[in-house]
């Protein structure tokens, strides 16, 4: 079990960022719209997972200016990533980076999500936003499992089964982790990333951090959608924005 999360601090967290995210879908349809992307550096973002795809999100986000504590089980194999992100990151354990991050990017094998999901969901369900980066894959994960995931309708309904209660956005599932970081910021026009998500404050709150990266966020649906959001789908890979909503269009 999770040791104690202090659920004030949680809620207060949850209720001054869901106030957040409330004003981002306020301001979205504003001229104002620049304001509120400055205010979201002050987001701190927790992340479970920091091997190959972790710690390339790692350095997006610590480039993009948001403090970071990455984990994993071993914390002490992950202090050179911290000293090579400079002072905005940090490594910790699993459940100090699930308490510290305002919200929380989980970033590990699929397979390990029931257990992450049985220990600390509690914690997870109290931050307006748990982005989800993971794929089901046969050969690390299981025929077993990818065939539950999509027996529950595929990754985004079956993350939420594993996460009860989280606010849960997929995003990031299909792009390599060789390519994320190159990519970011692509002059002459941003790669699109399709997301899908059911909660409007917890998808405000990813196009916001999204666009801090340096990618253009797509909504491409709800958690049902989550299911394209995998690698060898027509969404995987790299699109723009516009490219992105028409291959969308075209799947249900
Ligand atoms: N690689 C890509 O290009 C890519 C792109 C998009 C999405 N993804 C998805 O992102 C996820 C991670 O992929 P990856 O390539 O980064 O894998 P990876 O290099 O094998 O890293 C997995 C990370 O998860 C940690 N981890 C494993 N089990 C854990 C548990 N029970 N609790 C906490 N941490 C745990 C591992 O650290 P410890 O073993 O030390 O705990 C490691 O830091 C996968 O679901 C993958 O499908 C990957």
């Amino acid at each position: 079990m999770s040791g104690n999360p202090a659920p004030d601090q949680d809620r207060r967290s949850f209720l001054r960022l869901a106030g957040y995210g409330l004003g981002l879908v306020a301001l979205a349809a504003g001229p104002t719209r620049a304001r509120a992307q400055t205010k979201a550096s002050n987001i701190k973002i927790g992340m479970v997972g920091a091997g190959r795809m972790g710690s390339a999100l790692a350095e997006l986000f610590v480039k993009a200016g948001y403090p970071v504590m990455f984990s994993s089980r071993h914390p002490d194999t992950l202090k050179e990533l911290a000293t090579r992100l400079g002072p905005l990151a940090q490594a910790g354990t699993v459940e100090q980076a699930v308490a510290y991050g305002d919200v929380v990017v989980m970033v590990v094998p699929y397979a390990a999500l029931e257990e992450i999901g049985k220990t600390h969901g509690r914690v997870l369900a109290s931050k307006p936003l748990v982005l989800d980066i993971c794929n089901p894959i046969a050969r690390r994960d299981g025929d077993d499992l990818v065939k539950w995931v999509a027996e529950q309708g595929g990754a985004g309904l079956a993350s939420a089964k594993l996460l009860p209660g989280s606010h849960i956005v997929r995003a990031f599932n299909a792009i390599s982790y060789r390519r994320v970081v190159e990519i970011a910021h692509r002059p002459g026009g941003l790669v699109g990333v399709p997301i899908a998500g059911d909660d409007p404050k917890a998808i405000a709150l990813a196009e916001e951090l999204i666009r801090g990266t340096g990618f253009e966020p797509v909504l491409v649906g709800g958690l049902a959608m989550g299911k394209y959001l995998v690698p060898g789908s027509p969404l995987a890979d790299e699109h723009t924005a516009a490219q992105i909503r028409q291959i969308a269009a075209g799947l249900h």
